[in-house]
């Protein structure tokens, strides 16, 4: 039998709000949210609200759990109170073994102190001794790839060197249970799948993994249990497929089926190009209106080029619910810019997909924006999602779920070749069938 190493029961937390720092407009927007919402006025208070509400789930050793949820949903105050970082209002969490952290940037380093110092003094905090330490110290610092710069005070590091220390302490030294709170939102692409493939050889060791993220492909690529948490309440306990394909059917995801930045200076993108609108759409209609397994889409992209002169192309990588990227598309045969420098000026692309090829579902839509068909400027994951639904027209008699990635409605042929009787085939007994 396997042993539950964390149990959470009815666990709640109220922050007064006159104290919130907003650190950033998500912040603000999450907290506005909440207050619209009617949620965490259990107290007549109205200044304090709840960031976790009666929340229970018990983990078992080894398992390796996605928590999602949108901004301000409650996931990183779940992850402090399990870290003992803050103290629960209600409610209680019980941890067997050693808690290893990766919080946001920044918890549990200390600024002054050299990356070397920082190695000990989070063996130390763990209960190791210095000889266990010291056994983990040159995997520690390879993994995070901080040789030259080890015995320098980590506030000199930059932001990506801060983040590969502090990922490659949580995950080498000998904690039991690994909390990871948003790390792949910050590194590199190869920084990412490189902490993707620790987390799993850490779960092969046996030890325990709660992992916060909003990237549905690492969540579905890692976690075969997965929480989702909304304005601080658990809406579901279960299998990560089944869990993130209802997040992402709720539209509480975060994404939309259309988006518009109006402020050019705050809008996603990069100093060169800087997103204005996406959208997703049937090709007959708005970005509001359903879209069936018949129907074209059309996702349309605008942005700013600020820079003269850049040879620009997007790229799309289009995920289903399940996590299976479906394709990846570039304007690479588009007849009129592809290949011309692009003037300082607004730009609209638009990519067709042809109607009869998804199946149906919730589809996820990463842009990257691209120049010189090789540097990504920007990376925009899960810009989009759109939903295909099913259509009775095109199902015949079949009302089951229709398996495969992909649902192409295709040409078939089907003749009679010859009769019992040996009597001759006329060539018009052919029938044409499409399925
Ligand atoms: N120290 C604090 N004081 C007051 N309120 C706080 C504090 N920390 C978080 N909150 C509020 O608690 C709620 C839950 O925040 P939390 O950081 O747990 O969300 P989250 O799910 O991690 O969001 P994100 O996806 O943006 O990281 C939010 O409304 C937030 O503004
Ligand atoms: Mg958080």
């Amino acid at each position: 039998m396997s042993q539950t190493v964390i149990r959470v029961e009815n666990l709640s937390k109220q922050y007064v709000l006159g104290a919130l720092r907003h650190d950033t407009l998500r912040d603000q927007l999450a907290a506005g949210m909440r207050r619209l919402a009617g949620r965490g006025t259990a107290s007549p208070d109205q200044n304090r609200i709840w960031a976790l509400q009666d929340v229970s789930f018990a983990v078992d050793q080894g398992e390796i759990i996605g928590v999602i949820g949108r901004n301000g949903s409650g996931k990183s105050t779940l992850l402090k109170i399990l870290a003992r970082i803050t103290r629960p209002t209600r409610g209680r969490a019980t941890i067997r073994g050693q808690v290893g952290s990766l919080l946001e940037v920044g918890t549990g380093f200390h600024a002054e102190l050299t990356g070397r110092e920082n190695i000990y003094l989070n063996g130390a905090i763990l209960g190791m001794s210095r000889q266990e330490t010291q056994r983990k110290f040159d995997e520690i610092v390879a993994f995070a790839e901080v040789e030259k710069f080890i015995d320098t005070p980590v506030k000199r590091y930059s932001s990506g060197m801060y983040l590969r220390l502090a990922f490659a302490v949580a995950a080498h030294l000998e904690s039991e249970i690994l909390l990871v709170d948003e790390v792949l939102a910050v590194g590199d692409a190869a920084f990412q799948k490189k902490c993707l493939g620790k987390m799993g050889s850490i779960v092969d060791e046996g030890r325990t993994i709660l992992f916060v993220s909003h990237n549905m492909t690492a969540i579905q690529g890692l976690c075969s249990r997965a929480i989702w948490l909304d304005l601080g309440q658990m809406l579901e306990d279960g299998p990560t497929q089944q869990v993130v394909s209802n997040y992402l059917r709720s539209n509480a995801s975060g994404t939309h089926a259309e988006q518009t930045w109006d402020d050019f200076a705050s809008a996603p993108g990069s100093d060169e190009v800087r997103l204005h609108r996406v959208a997703a759409r049937p090709r007959d209609g708005q970005p509001q209106d359903a879209i069936t397994v018949l129907d074209p889409v059309v996702l349309e992209f605008e942005y700013w080029n600020q820079q003269p002169g850049l040879h620009l192309n997007l790229s799309l990588f289009v995920h289903n619910e399940q996590g299976i990227m479906v394709f990846n598309t570039a304007p690479l045969h588009e007849p009129v810019w592809h290949g011309r420098p692009f003037p300082v000026g607004l730009f609209r692309s638009v990519c067709h997909i042809p109607g009869s090829l998804l199946n149906d579902g919730t589809y996820r839509v990463t842009l990257l924006v691209v120049k010189d068909q090789a540097i990504v400027l920007s990376r925009h994951a899960d810009i989009l999602t759109f939903e295909v639904q099913d259509s009775s027209a095109a199902r015949g008699a079949w009302h089951g779920q229709w398996p495969g990635v992909v649902r192409p409605l295709l040409e078939w042929e089907t003749e009679l070749r010859a009769t019992l009787s040996g009597a001759p085939v006329e060539r018009d007994s052919s029938t044409t069938a499409r399925s």
